[in-house]
């Protein structure tokens, strides 16, 4: 199995999109994919037409149960939550706010037959904060749009330092390992030929 994150300090640069026509592309060559939709916009999860408050990746933040729902042939989702940025501000205080997701992932496998997928994609809002820090610790890789201007330029060095902070904090305290082995690529998108 491998975990992806699409994640960027800037907002509209096709997070969101590439992580669905990715997950789709996937799915039709045959692999089974789990989304999970960790922006509180929600806008993955309504790609689908899922308005959901109820079991929603939100819980596996606070406890309770998350839905898992087939959406399609070789594609199922975790509904996001509108909650969801609420629920961070929460967490606050928590030592064990940034590996949640990890203990959630750890605890439903064989629950929830997480074995089954080969790919979970995960898309999230724009920025570096608990729940993206959650999915960039439960990752493989961390694919991040950049788009060509000023502005796109900048967010790559600020996601590239903030990624080095966090994985010199997260640590083995014995091994002084960190826990946070995702690889880091950036996709240029929206690129107009001129
Ligand atoms: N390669 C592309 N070519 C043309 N349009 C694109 C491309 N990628 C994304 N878009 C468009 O750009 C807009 C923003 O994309 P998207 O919602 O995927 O960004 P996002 O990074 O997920 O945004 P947010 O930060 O709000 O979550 C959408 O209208 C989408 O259709
Ligand atoms: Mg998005």
């Amino acid at each position: 199995m491998k975990i992806i994150t699409f994640a960027a300090i800037k907002g509209g640069v096709g997070k969101t999109t590439l992580t669905f026509n990715y997950g789709e592309w996937l799915a039709r060559k045959g692999h089974k994919v789990l989304f999970i939709d960790l922006d509180h916009q929600c806008n993955l999860t309504q790609c689908y037409n899922i308005y959901e408050s109820q079991n929603t990746i939100a819980n596996a933040f606070k406890g309770g149960n998350v839905d898992i729902k087939q959406v399609k042939e070789n594609i199922s989702l975790i509904p996001g939550s509108v909650q969801l940025d609420s629920v961070e501000r929460d967490l606050e205080n928590s030592d064990k706010k940034n590996m949640l997701l990890y203990l959630w992932l750890e605890d439903n496998y064989e629950k929830k037959k997480l074995g089954q997928f080969d790919y979970i994609l995960i898309d999230c809002r724009p920025d570096f904060a608990t729940a993206t820090k959650n999915a960039v610790a439960v990752s493989h890789a961390i694919i991040s749009p950049l788009t060509p201007s000023e502005f796109g330029y900048n967010a790559k060095f600020n996601l590239s330092t903030r990624l080095e902070a966090f994985r010199k904090d997260v640590i083995d305290y014995r091994t002084r390992e960190s826990y946070i082995t995702a690889e880091l690529y950036f996709l240029a998108n929206m690129i107009r030929p001129n």
